[in-house]
């Protein structure tokens, strides 16, 4: 991190809108933007009710924000509104009827496009099969998909029915998958036969054959018929989706959902124990995703909108399916690799559907920047005016390439600084009236109360290092951790004694502009390609393995991935670590989590750094596999001979 607090400390370009750009924008002055943060900060009853107001509610709501409960949160108390009819039915039944929702591509080269009414209807026959399968209000729904069309009308149809769903990304293995079926208890699982990735299929449906042996609680599986790869099929239980369509009608009346009814579980890694369900709730959460979409990516009417991520994460939950779709937009949704066939496909794909609005991973831009300009170049992409990043800090040269050669110099970049738990973006530029600095996530979106605070609570001075807090509840909150009130309240509010200061995990500083710069992760989750994992996660699954007795797992940093996984081990007695071992335990954490979660280098060890009182040393580990000098209090260790000793490992794969 240090490096990285180097780079930023010298980075102090700033880029302006275009005038042109300002002008045309929803929020293109600064005077006006001030005025609506203070006002948003200074009465967020007001300023929140009015926006909630702009959703269709079944019924109105009473209160905008009760706190009394600090930290659950509870807003717009009273009101009814159902998320999928805000997507949706406002939209069909009105102007954008014959608007393009979805503009899909399948890697193979196979097209969709859905206008909102069509999409309605899909979600309608969706949710009818859903029904027929005895699933409803308050029941729990997995979704396994690849990123089709289904996958959105899987989640809007759930939402359209009350159930809850929690969408598991398909890069997560049969064990992952089965952790999160058994933690949320639902009763039906939707998944695909498979999906196309780099031209082949991932099996998605075997995945999930594998994941529910011995779990009686789930009676049905709905399948989607994609790749026509060959399934097993268990008749009592697995249902195609194209057949169980032909016997539904196709509408379906939106179940009323009261505001703070669950709308969906999202899992993801924290630095103890299993992944955490976390809760989102129905109004306050679409409500912040509604403006949010509308004010970060200064929607207008005839936008393309492409937010490249998986639904499976909650970039795309708010940012591909909930926000843009209340707002009306036309969304792109592309299933496959951004290699696949070539190097130039997402650019193929802005050139052909007209993106205007792009919104990316820094990994993948440095992927992007390590294929090489041409393949952006050889791409018509004058109508893209707007361009964000999300998920991890982007390093300046990466902005200033995504800048220059995607982005040919005339699209403002907002970097976006949010969290699975925040469920909509809390750090970022307003396109229209924020100077951006590459590697900053600028100022707090509206309603955000953000300040550095050290460990005592004390609020930090410009340029001073410290922990990331808010200080004010927001609507698209987390409510809690599904069936884990405790360590809902230990993770993110316990910090600091009052209780109701939002502890995020990041470290970060805050400029003499008053400007974010967001440095990573102060516990021990790591971030690999913007993908989140814990370093505890990782060291189960290794110790699980039969040759391990002992490991380690800390992330290091990396070019492309942002950080990569490194892992010591140590090995059972007769056991040589060898590459045959290193081989077998990359494997077994690829079966366990998945391949996102796959060690970038495994280095065996006799032992590993521990204090007098047991504990293994990670801050230590962290240089070693930086191969960086240690400036780390040592006095606490038990034996400084193993760090020498896993030095002069140093550098071995
Ligand atoms: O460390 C921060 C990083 O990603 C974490 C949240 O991960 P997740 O819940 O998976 O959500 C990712 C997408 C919202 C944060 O705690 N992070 C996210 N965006 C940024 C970021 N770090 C720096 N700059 C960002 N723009």
């Amino acid at each position: 991190m240090s490096q990285q607090i180097e780079n930023i400390l010298h980075e102090n370009r700033r880029f302006s809108p275009s005038d042109a750009f300002r002008r045309a924008s929803r929020m293109g002055d600064e005077a006006e933007y001030q005025a609506m943060y203070q006002c948003s900060i200074d009465d967020p009853d007001g300023f929140w009710g009015e926006v909630a107001r702009e959703l269709p509610w079944i019924r109105p709501f009473e209160r905008v924000l009760d706190w009394s409960k600090a930290p659950v949160a509870s807003w717009f108390d009273g009101g009814q509104l159902n998320a999928s009819a805000v997507c949706l039915d406002q939209h069909a039944d009105g102007e954008r009827a014959n608007k393009v929702a979805i503009h899909w591509e399948g890697e193979p080269g196979d097209a969709r496009s859905f206008t909102y009414r069509e999409l309605r209807m899909e979600v309608a026959r969706f949710a009818n099969v859903l029904k027929s399968r005895g699933i409803g209000k308050g029941d729990r729904v997995a979704i396994y998909m690849p990123m089709i069309p289904e996958l959105a009308m899987a989640v809007l149809a759930c939402a359209r029915i009350g159930a809850i769903h929690s969408v598991v990304f398909g890069g997560f293995s049969a064990q992952a998958l089965r952790d999160r079926i058994e933690d949320t208890g639902c009763n039906a699982v939707i998944c695909a036969d498979g999906g196309w990735r780099r031209g082949s299929v991932l099996p998605l449906k075997q995945e999930v054959d594998k994941s529910l042996e011995g779990i009686d609680h789930v009676h049905t599986v709905l399948v989607v018929r994609r790749t026509e790869n060959e399934v097993e099929w268990n008749s009592e239980r697995d249902v195609w989706l194209h057949e169980a369509l032909e016997s539904v009608s196709d509408s379906c009346v939106p179940e009323a959902m009261e505001s703070e009814d669950v709308l969906f579980l999202l899992y993801t890694s924290g630095s103890t124990g299993k992944p955490k369900g976390i809760m989102h709730t129905t109004g306050g959460y679409m409500v912040g995703a509604y403006l949010s979409t509308r004010m970060v990516f200064d929607l207008q009417e005839d936008d393309v909108y492409w937010c490249t991520a998986d639904v499976g994460w909650i970039t795309g939950h708010s940012y591909i399916i909930y926000g843009p779709l209340a707002n009306g937009a036309t969304i792109v949704m592309y299933e496959g690799a951004p290699n696949a066939p070539a190097e130039d496909r997402f650019w193929d794909i802005c050139e052909r559907l007209g993106v205007t609005v792009f919104y990316t991973a820094p990994t993948a831009i440095r992927a992007f920047m390590k294929w090489g300009d041409e393949h952006v170049q050889k791409h018509d992409l004058s109508k893209l005016r707007l361009l964000g990043t999300v998920g991890e800090p982007i390093n300046p040269e990466a902005w200033t390439w995504y800048h220059r050669v995607v982005g040919g110099e005339r699209c403002p970049i907002v970097d976006t600084w949010w969290q699975t738990e925040t469920g909509g973006i809390m750090l970022t530029p307003l396109p229209g009236c924020t100077d951006t600095k590459p590697g900053s996530a600028t100022r707090p979106f509206f309603g955000v109360d953000a300040c550095i605070l050290n460990e005592e609570g004390q609020v930090l001075g410009p340029n001073q290092g410290g922990l990331l807090a808010l200080r004010k509840p927001w609507p698209s909150m987390l409510r809690g951790i599904w069936g884990d009130e405790q360590r809902f309240k230990d993770t993110y509010w316990s910090k600091w004694p009052d209780g109701w200061t939002y502890f995020a995990g990041d470290g970060a500083r805050q400029d003499e502009d008053g400007y974010f710069w967001v440095l990573g992760r102060v516990d021990d989750v790591i971030n690999v390609s913007g993908h989140r994992l814990s370093t505890m996660e990782v060291e189960s699954s290794l110790v699980a393995h039969e040759a391990v007795v002992e490991a380690a797992v800390v992330g290091r940093p990396d070019d492309l991935t942002g950080e990569a996984i490194v892992a010591f081990v140590t090995t059972l007695t007769g056991i040589d670590g060898n590459d045959d071992v290193r081989a077998a335990l990359i494997e077994h954490v690829a079966e366990q989590i998945g391949k996102l979660a796959r060690p970038q280098e495994i280095r065996f060890t006799d032992a590993l750094p521990k204090t007098r009182s047991g504990k293994i040393m990670r801050r230590l580990l962290r240089d070693v596999a930086a191969g960086r000098e240690s400036n780390q209090d040592m006095s606490t260790i038990e034996d400084a001979g193993v760090l020498e000793r896993l030095r002069l490992t140093d550098g071995q794969k």
